[in-house]
């Protein structure tokens, strides 16, 4: 069904940043907000900490409340299209909730120091993206800073992550001498003005290649040459711009520039604005699902327990796939197989949280939830009753064993750590033959491990002890059924335990081992993802 929100729809972009910590994605989100009209670059730019302030406050907020760190999303206008940017967070908050939200999102910006190229958080997020095939558009930023080599930056991301790339501009010179950027298509320089750290608007003038005399004024002999040359090899080597490869995640567009003084930001915003999808159909156990064709409907990505400690309140995040939210409705819980109205449904807009009466496919909501969600679940219109395809389970990178220091609170552990981890902010391992006395806990983010314990003690009332453990590789055996898993032949530091459905996996100290147990097992089919 077709309704007057298909313009609504139509005109979202719901994107994700993904990046090394330190690469500028606070830095570029800001500019992002600064060019949609979200924040003013007085605010922005008045001493950096204010700046960070306005975005990230109530970041801060949920920090102190719940220890359980979120990724949220922002939303803001710029130029008739309605974006929601979708944190992922860095550092120790990284968690399972970095990488789902990535599920949510129909693109990624991928943000890239240029003085460092490819680093490993930026890798290891860009392989969910790349499992979903989903567009990524790069940035290569603190160009006014000492660069490398541009196209061995190029050749990392290609090399590295295994993506074409294709430059929209190109870089002139970098720190000190950085002149600005050579803009591919209109064949022109846009020359860079130092803006003080982004204190005022840089101005920048557009000079046609084709006006020799000119560039040369501006960039200088030696640039001009540099900068002729490379035009040169580029438009003999490199990538053909493609949209249907961008958008089916093969080929990158990549642009550069400085967003601390912000200069390429809003060219790149521009850009990527118009290569980027509205909204994107989402398959569902009935089939792929447009988002304009369908009333409301919605899936769960993340729940975040304890927005508020007095009331042990849980709020489930939802990005909606198709159609439009009215709060007024009700709408069915296809897994609690209820009919039910959403509770203080929220969005984030820039630095607030307001209560939303209406949002639309590509939006984000966060709602409360007294317990019955669960990471994946559907919500639709009460007369329909589909299921979208679940969140897979991202393999965790530490462990440890899990004692509880008072025997006697048995009931209260098991309880306790079962509940946490249906949430989907652990998940848990049994070896085979033991029972739930034997816990292995395994974590994307060790921050996870201080939010164990912490909630068990302050919820549950229960104290545990975690005993380190020396693996750091997980995978699920995604042909279960073929596989005798008494007869498999492993590394002797290889170890086989299952996930809380019964399903068999196997831990490795090192990446060398599970290739080892791959060459000894012929047939065996191991993956990252763990899929119902
Ligand atoms: P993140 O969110 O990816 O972790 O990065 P963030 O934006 O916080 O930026 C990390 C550091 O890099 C900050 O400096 C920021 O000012 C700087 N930065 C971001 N973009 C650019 C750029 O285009 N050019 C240059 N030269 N620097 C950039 P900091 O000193 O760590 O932060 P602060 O103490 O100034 O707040």
């Amino acid at each position: 069904m077709s309704g007057n929100y298909t313009q609504e729809i139509n005109r979202r972009r719901t994107f994700a940043i993904i990046s090394h910590p330190d690469a500028g994605k606070t830095t570029l989100t800001e500019k992002f907000l600064l060019y949609g009209g979200a924040i003013n670059l007085a605010g922005s730019v008045k001493g950096k900490a204010t700046a960070r302030h306005a975005v990230s406050d109530w970041m801060e907020i949920e920090k102190e409340r719940g220890i359980s760190v979120t990724s949220s999303v922002l939303q803001f206008e710029y130029d008739n299209y309605c974006i929601n940017i979708l944190d992922t967070p860095g550092h120790q908050d990284f968690s399972e909730d970095t990488y789902r939200t990535l599920m949510a999102a129909d693109s990624a910006v991928m943000v890239i120091d240029a003085s460092k190229g490819v680093e490993a958080q930026t890798r290891k997020l860009f392989k969910v993206c790349g499992m979903r095939g989903i567009p990524i558009f790069t940035f290569i930023n603190k160009m006014d800073r000492d660069a490398n080599d541009t196209f061995e930056l190029l050749d990392d991301i290609e090399k590295e992550l295994g993506i074409a790339t294709c430059p929209v501009n190109w870089p002139i010179g970098c720190g000190k001498s950085f002149k600005g950027v050579y803009d591919r298509k209109s064949e022109s320089i846009i020359t860079y003005e130092d803006t003080q750290k982004g204190t005022r608007e840089g101005e920048t003038t557009v000079i046609p290649v084709a006006d020799g005399e000119k560039a040369v004024e501006y960039i200088g002999e030696e640039l001009w040459d540099k900068l002729r040359d490379e035009i040169e090899l580029l438009d003999g080597a490199s990538a053909e711009f493609d949209l249907e490869e961008v958008r089916n995640g093969k080929l990158t567009p990549v642009f550069f520039g400085s967003a601390l003084t912000n200069f390429g930001v809003e060219i790149f915003l521009q850009n990527f604005l118009q290569m980027a999808t509205p909204p994107l159909p989402r398959k569902a156990d009935c089939g792929v699902i447009e988002p304009t064709e369908q009333e409301f409907s919605a899936f769960v990505f993340k729940i975040q327990a304890n927005m508020n400690k007095a009331h042990r309140d849980r709020v489930a995040f939802m990005r909606i796939c198709s159609g439009k939210f009215d709060a007024a409705q009700e709408v069915r819980h296809v897994q609690g197989n209820k009919v039910l109205r959403l509770s203080q449904p929220q969005q984030i807009m820039a630095s607030e949280r307001k209560v939303v009466d209406e949002a639309y496919a590509g939006d984000i909501i966060g709602v409360f939830d007294p317990g019955i969600f669960s990471i994946g679940d559907t919500v639709c219109m009460p007369k329909e009753n589909f299921a979208y395809e679940g969140i897979p389970t991202f393999a965790p990178e530490h462990f440890a064993r899990v004692r509880q220091v008072d025997t006697m609170k048995r009931k209260q552990f098991v309880k306790g750590i079962t509940q946490i981890a249906q949430e989907g902010a652990i998940q848990i391992f049994q070896e085979f033959n033991t029972g739930l006395e034997e816990i292995i806990v395994g974590v994307v983010g060790v921050l996870q491990f201080d939010v164990l314990k912490f909630r068990l003690e302050n919820e549950y009332n229960v104290e545990i002890r975690l005993e380190p453990l020396p693996y750091e590789h997980i995978r699920w055996i995604e042909n279960k059924d073929e596989i005798n898993l008494e007869k498999l032949t492993g590394t002797s530091d290889m170890k086989k335990v299952k996930d809380m459905k019964g399903n068999p996996l196997l831990l490795f100290v090192n990446s060398w081992s599970v290739g080892m147990t791959l060459d000894r097992n012929k047939g065996l089919i191991l993956t990252e993802f763990g899929r119902d």
